[in-house]
């Protein structure tokens, strides 16, 4: 493998690095501002999961719940490390940056888009917290991630429902998005033109799992938050809740891997606003036609 590979290779994990304790630290130092509570407090306070009286309840969604929660280390651990195979081992696709520059995202956009990866970035970070509650010590650090998880809920939705209403039109299947799939989709590296629109296939199954499941994240979230309901339903509520999360944050890591390393440019054009003409003629060529 060439010196520049391995320099890429250096880059992406401290960029990973970086990002994510990033992150980590900005929730820690959110959650500072809460005050501290004993662990035993918040874990009664945060009863929904742990508490004796769902044990009484039901064996049965305490340990379907643990078993769900155990997948999610696999994901993050796991889904990463393919990516990173994919990198050392095909590598990213770069474009000529000269030529034609075509406009792709409007300013209001872009904006919708950056607010809504803060706060979901946030909601991921900190659902992650709740999951891995009794590994983090639970007490405030926990509870309060859970209440940062709640607000930011929220401010997704504020902004997710506005660039749903946007990107929508673009979003929906196309005849040609199977010749995509079968010519190698993400994973080819070669630069011959593949049959997609503003939107490949990929892009638009992150689209549709982002927004609707997103919605029903936040739906089923808000159900389990108020604990108004029979705790059978609630149940239910947490199981769809936990699963879907396990998609969304693994299909979190490969939109992060896409736009932040697999395509070079990508991050520019949401920044910018604008993509290179080769780009657009390779990866979105029923675009120019
Ligand atoms: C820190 C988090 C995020 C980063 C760094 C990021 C980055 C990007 C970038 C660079 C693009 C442009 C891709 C291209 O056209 O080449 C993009 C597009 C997009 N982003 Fe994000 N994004 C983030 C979070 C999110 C979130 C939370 C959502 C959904 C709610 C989202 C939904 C989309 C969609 C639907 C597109 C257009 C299709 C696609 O490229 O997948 N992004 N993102």
């Amino acid at each position: 493998m060439k010196t520049s590979r391995w320099m890429e290779v250096v880059n992406l994990c401290l960029l990973s690095c970086l990002l994510g304790g990033g992150l980590a630290y900005g929730a820690e130092m959110l959650l500072r501002g809460f005050g501290a509570i004993s662990t035993v407090q918040a874990f009664k306070e945060f009863g929904v999961v742990v508490s004796p009286h769902w044990q009484e309840y039901s064996e049965d969604f305490i340990s379907f719940v643990n078993g769900v929660g155990r997948l999610y280390l696999p994901v993050i651990v796991g889904v990463p490390l393919v990516f990173l195979i994919h990198f050392v081992a095909i590598g990213p696709k770069g474009f000529e940056h000269r030529g034609r520059r075509i406009s792709f995202y409007g300013l209001f956009t872009r904006f919708l888009h950056w607010m809504c990866a803060l706060f979901f970035s946030l909601v991921v970070v900190s659902g992650l917290m709740v999951v891995f509650a009794k590994a983090l010590g639970g007490g405030s650090l926990v509870l309060s991630a859970r209440t940062i998880h709640l607000f930011c809920a929220y401010g997704f939705m504020v902004f997710a429902a506005p660039l749903f209403l946007i990107w929508v039109k673009d979003m929906f299947p196309a005849p040609y998005d199977i010749k995509w799939l079968l010519c190698g989709g993400y994973l080819s590296k070669r630069k011959v033109e593949v049959p997609a629109g503003k939107f490949n296939l990929g892009q638009k199954m992150w689209f549709w799992l982002a927004f609707v499941g997103g919605a029903v994240m936040f739906y089923t979230g808000y159900v389990v938050s108020g604990l108004s309901l029979p705790q059978a339903q609630i149940a239910g509520y947490v199981k769809i809740h936990l699963i879907l999360g396990l998609f969304i944050v693994a299909l979190f890591i490969t939109h992060l891997y896409m736009s932040l390393f697999a395509v070079k440019g990508s991050l520019r054009s949401m920044i910018s606003g604008y993509k290179w003409e080769e780009e657009v003629r390779v990866l979105h060529s029923r675009m120019l036609k």
